[in-house]
């Protein structure tokens, strides 16, 4: 493994900021840590760029443990979300300064200059201060200065979330693209869910110190592992039912059965059964179909191509869900607040957590 974190602890006073994470990170692999704020995604990065020291546990590049090897030894690219570009030197001076602190030969740091600049479509601003340049323009010429010493990992915490939405977006397929054509491995910060799985091939979930899920983001979406993971990616909708026999649970007066269990139950305990909005199947006229619920319109808002439908389950206005139906679907069963119908929850789109 290229990066491996086994039981990294770090805590500052009484706050444990990283508790015990295991990570194995792949060579040419992009990873994104995603959680809520304080959950200790930079604390971790940080670990891993030697800027903090651990409590416990160890953290291997390619089989070397890099406890004794300081941050400035270590090779690795960092880029944070301000800019920290230095303001009194031109973009060209910027990209520089790291390969002059590593000593290199002056026709080689001008050569890569260049080269980096190329690959960042910057070459025409070479002379421009920091300050000349737009925000976009300022995190590419980052990024460049990050990549100039060819560092062995690239670190880089929120690098996109002090852009506006539009750039963002630009940037981010930018970043994607060049980063699988350097092949470079890379350990990207966001908080940003659309951000880590559009960009990620895989997402590290974290949530007050520790892991709760590494996956795909693929698998992050539609197979979340634990509760937390669930509602903290996409939308999700949690019901409160009891475990029952057979792989069912009780939902108000009817039963349902669920093919994706994160809980051994016993007979009875109570239970969150999750489905997401998209999953809903509304029957118009077909009662008594298989995990069918009948269910009460009581909002409808209008999203251009999709309706967004809430749903009381039963009636029972503390049993709500949230659906979708494309326009075309809407315009077919023409619904509308206070309509009483049976939905479908198909079993194998739904999860089952702990309560
Ligand atoms: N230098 C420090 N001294 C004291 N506490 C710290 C320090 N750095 C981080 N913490 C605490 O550790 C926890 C994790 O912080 P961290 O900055 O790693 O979170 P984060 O996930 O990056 O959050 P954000 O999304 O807001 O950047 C927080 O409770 C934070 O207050
Ligand atoms: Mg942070």
């Amino acid at each position: 493994m290229f990066l491996s974190l086994r039981d990294v602890t770090k805590t500052f006073g009484n706050v444990t900021a990283v508790d015990s994470v295991s990570l194995e990170i792949q060579e040419g692999e992009l990873i994104c840590f995603l959680g809520p704020s304080g959950c200790g995604k930079t604390t971790l990065l940080r670990l891993i760029a030697g800027l903090e020291q651990s409590d416990s546990g160890q953290i291997c590049m390619a089989d070397k443990d890099l406890a004794k090897t300081a941050e400035r030894d270590r090779n690795f690219g960092m880029m944070f979300q301000s800019y920290s570009l230095f303001p009194n030197m031109t973009v060209a001076k910027n990209i520089a300064y790291g390969l002059e602190c590593r000593k290199w030969r002056k026709g080689e740091i001008g050569s890569r200059v260049v080269e980096m600049l190329e690959l960042v479509h910057l070459e025409d601003q070479l002379d421009k201060q920091p300050s000349q340049l737009s925000g976009g323009q300022q995190q590419r010429v980052a990024l460049a200065r990050a990549l100039a010493p060819k560092p062995y990992v690239l670190l880089l915490d929120e690098p996109l979330s002090a852009l506006d939405a539009k750039v963002r977006g630009s940037l981010r397929g930018e970043i994607r693209k060049l980063q699988q054509g350097l092949g470079i491995t890379t350990v990207m910060v966001t908080h940003d869910q659309e951000e880590a799985l559009t960009m990620a091939d895989r997402v590290v979930v974290m949530n007050e110190g520790v892991i709760e899920q590494v996956d795909s983001p693929v698998e992050i979406y539609s197979r979340p592992s634990t509760s937390f993971v669930a509602n903290f990616i996409g939308t999700m909708n949690f019901l409160d039912a009891n475990a029952s026999a057979d792989g069912k649970v009780r939902l108000g007066e009817v039963e349902i059965s669920c093919a994706n269990w994160r809980l051994d139950p016993s007979p009875n305990q109570p239970v969150r059964l999750a489905v997401r909005p998209e999953d809903v199947h509304f029957q118009a006229q077909q009662e008594g179909l298989p995990n069918s619920v009948m269910a009460e319109v009581v909002w409808v808002e209008f999203l251009g191509s999709i309706y967004r439908i809430d749903l009381a389950l039963g009636g029972d206005e503390t049993q709500m869900i949230r659906t979708e139906l494309s326009a075309n679907m809407m315009r077919e069963m023409n619904l509308s607040t206070g309509m009483c119908l049976p939905v479908v929850l198909p079993a194998e789109m739904l999860w089952v957590y702990g309560a």
